[in-house]
């Protein structure tokens, strides 16, 4: 799965030309006139963005991000017009990615983007493989969603579902920039399925701009529905292709065949119709004042919802996330399935959260992973071939390397994250509700959670009723009656608090192998963590610290004998939550009763042509099961619930949101026949 990034040609002016295509990426004349011209103008982006209310969104679709020019543009244009409370979507799919190197030499072409450009600079990603990267920029006021795949396969990634009949039901694009290279040099950039795709992406009233008025170019369009117009084309080019939907024909596609007694394409289970129709207010109580629920809320008030916290302790961010230090880590793996790819880009996105925050949440120290036992050694071996050219993300160090980068002697060669460091979970709770949406209420349990007409009314106060809730509480969501039926385990751990001496003062990156250790914060070390499965226990125990140290000493002789238990060491107790998958859980919240009805013919027929969507409570989210990796998937999981409740892009494919749902178990549970 490995990408193939653009190959470009310079010529003597310093532009760019496409060796893979042999094309230009922009108008030789003036790049930036073009793209204002073609893709601002002829969608009308000044006069609809002027015209648009508060906190609403508007989403472009791009095919071909090439230098970024065209998002770039579209952020100046959107920062000078749009409500400042309203937020942009810039969706762009790109098959052969600039290096960054390329990327900054383009992008200097234009010093009057010099701002922006910058911020594009700065947070562009590491590729992989194929996959999505989401980038929040200007507090979130504009939103870039890089696809990098083949466009039909990446813009089908956008859609619900691949049923056809289903496929409709997911985020629309207002405007669409269509900037392939021209059809004639890249056929394949402007097929049938990417057509097809574009089609089930609009809406009535979505405007196209493209600066080719080829053929296949109109007859595309023409199919999809689109009234077309041809007009003048930019500098000396002759013509280009402006067009609107007008009417949008419902095509009942020929390849369904609902008498068959299997589906040819996944059952829409995931899909929450209802959700999509909701003119409710944006107004969101969130159970829990961890992570999960300090990322939601920010995730949500920057797309304007009011939200309001409850906490039932007297500050936010004491049980799991209440640890002084916590590593920023993920295990990589060499394979392509969704736990690999959801902890990849959980990771990814997790950089550009923070990137900007370390000096408010903690430290950008580096994370080493120490090779500390065979298993480990073969998986780091194994993880050479994908990543061994990243090393913007990833190194792989020698055990020298990794005792200088460390500040102190390891034996253990391991891979080293740049990027990563350890966070303070509390003080980066406090930071992410510094928004004016959010209002917090402490002190205050949700003993009782029950649905009313048109919303959720917490413990009876009906100064407690809100149309949408979040439940992100953690293992206690077990105790809601409508969350019961979810397979929560919870898992004690402890973490101890070691005094620095004057070895351990030298250490400078985060050390994981079995547990973990920080660099000094406050004058001690965050060192953990214990694992024990089942138990309920709160009080800390001596010898949970001596198992701390001695994992430790363990994986690093060279800090042995530093600490003893019996000094008396601090430290604190909390539970992690996990699902059987250990997958978060993310998402709106199922109606147990009526899925299991309207899906029991999965019991006896696992690919039963069942053509209903999901039934899920309607107003009830939940974002729980980070397990021991809430820092890494935490920031991610509230951007993919926030974007689940607002109806915008999504910022991972459909299919991987779609291994997070919450009625996952349910369903795999009726084809085994278990319930
Ligand atoms: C010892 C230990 C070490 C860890 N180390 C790391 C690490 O290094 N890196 C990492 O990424 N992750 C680590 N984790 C995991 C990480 O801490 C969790 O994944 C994360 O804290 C989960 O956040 P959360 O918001 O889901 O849960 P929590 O932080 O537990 O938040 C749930 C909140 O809900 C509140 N609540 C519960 N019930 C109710 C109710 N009925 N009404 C109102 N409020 C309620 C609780 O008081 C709590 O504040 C560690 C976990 C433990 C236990
Ligand atoms: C004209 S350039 C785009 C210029 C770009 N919009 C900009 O602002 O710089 C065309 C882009 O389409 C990309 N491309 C070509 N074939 C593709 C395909 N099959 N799928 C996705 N992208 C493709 C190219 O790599 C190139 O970046």
């Amino acid at each position: 799965m490995t990408i193939e990034h653009a190959q470009l040609d310079w010529n003597a002016d310093g532009q760019p030309t496409s060796h893979q295509f042999g094309d230009i990426y922009f108008s030789r004349e003036s790049g930036l006139e073009e793209t204002r011209y073609v893709f601002l103008q002829q969608n009308h982006l000044r006069e609809r963005w002027q015209q648009l209310k508060d906190n609403h969104h508007f989403v472009i679709g791009e095919t071909g991000f090439g230098s970024g020019l065209n998002f770039i543009a579209a952020c100046e244009l959107w920062l000078a017009t749009a409500p400042e409370t309203a937020q942009l979507h810039f969706v762009s799919v790109e098959k052969f990615p600039l290096s960054k190197t390329d990327l900054i030499r383009v992008l200097a072409l234009w010093p009057a983007l010099n701002a922006i450009s910058l911020e594009l600079i700065t947070h562009y990603p590491c590729f992989v493989g194929n996959g999505f990267h989401r980038l929040n920029f200007f507090n979130g006021r504009i939103k870039l969603t890089l696809i990098i795949n083949d466009a039909a396969i990446g813009l089908t990634q956008l859609l619900a579902s691949q049923n056809p009949e289903f496929a409709g039901y997911c985020a629309k694009i207002d405007a669409w920039f269509f900037d392939g290279f021209s059809p004639s040099k890249n056929p394949e950039m402007w097929s049938y399925a990417l057509f097809s795709a574009i089609e089930k992406l609009s809406r009535e009233g979505t405007t196209a701009a493209t600066f080719s008025a080829a053929v296949p170019v109109k007859k595309g369009l023409i199919g999809c529905g689109f009234s077309i117009e041809k007009i003048a084309g930019f500098g000396r080019k002759r013509d280009m292709i402006k067009a609107v939907l007008l009417e949008k024909k419902i095509t009942v596609s020929a390849d369904i065949q609902s008498h068959r007694s299997y589906s040819a394409y996944p059952i829409p289970w995931t899909i929450d119709a209802e959700s999509i129709q909701s003119k409710r207010e944006k107004c969101v109580a969130i159970i829990g004042g961890g992570i999960a629920g300090c990322t939601s809320a920010r995730a949500l008030a920057e797309r304007g919802w009011h939200v309001t916290i409850i906490e039932k302790h007297n500050a936010l961010a004491q049980e799991g996330s209440g640890n002084p230090q916590g590593a920023l880590y993920a295990k990589l793996s060499p394979e392509n399935e969704p736990q690999a790819e959801f902890n990849l880009c959980c990771l990814q996105f997790a950089f550009h959260f923070y990137r900007h925050l370390w000096n408010d949440i903690g430290g950008k120290t580096g994370v080493l992973q120490l090779a500390y036992n065979q298993k480990e050694i073969i998986l780091q071996k194994n993880l050479l071939e994908k990543f061994l050219s990243i090393p913007d993300l990833v190194k792989f160090v020698s055990a020298e390397e990794a005792s200088q980068l460390a500040g102190i002697f390891l034996s253990h060669s391991g891979i080293f994250f740049p990027e990563a460091g350890w966070i303070n979970p509390k003080k980066l709770c406090h930071y992410l509700v510094g928004h004016k949406n959010i209002e917090i209420i402490t002190g205050i349990e949700v003993k009782k959670l029950e649905k009313i007409n048109d919303g959720w009314i917490l413990n009876n106060n009906h100064s407690l009723s809100f149309p949408y809730v979040i439940i992100a509480n953690a293992g206690s969501a077990a105790e809601f009656p409508v969350t019961k039926h979810l397979p929560i385990k919870t898992i004690r751990g402890q973490v101890s608090y070691l005094p620095v001496t004057e070895k351990s003062r030298a250490i400078k990156t985060v050390i994981c192998s079995e547990g973990y250790l920080a660099p000094a914060e406050n004058q001690q070390h965050c060192v953990g963590a214990t694992f024990n499965l089942g138990e309920t226990s709160l009080e800390l125990r001596e010898e949970d610290h001596q198992k701390n140290i001695n994992t430790l000493y363990e994986q690093i002789p060279s800090l042995a004998s530093v600490w003893q238990s019996q000094q008396q060491l601090s430290g604190h107790v909390a539970f992690r939550c996990t699902l059987p998958d250990y997958l978060p859980m993310i998402g709106p919240v199922a109606d147990a009763e009526l899925m299991q009805k309207h899906f029991s013919a999965l019991r006896k027929n696992a690919r039963a042509n069942i053509e209903k969507t999901g039934n899920y409570l309607a107003g009830l989210y939940i974002n729980i099961g980070h397990g021991s990796r809430g820092l890494t998937y935490a920031p991610l999981c509230a951007e993919l619930l926030a974007a689940q409740m607002n109806h915008d892009p999504l910022p991972m494919p459909r299919e991987l949101s779609n291994v997070l749902n919450p009625a996952r178990f349910l369903i795999r549970d009726l084809i085994k026949n278990k319930i």
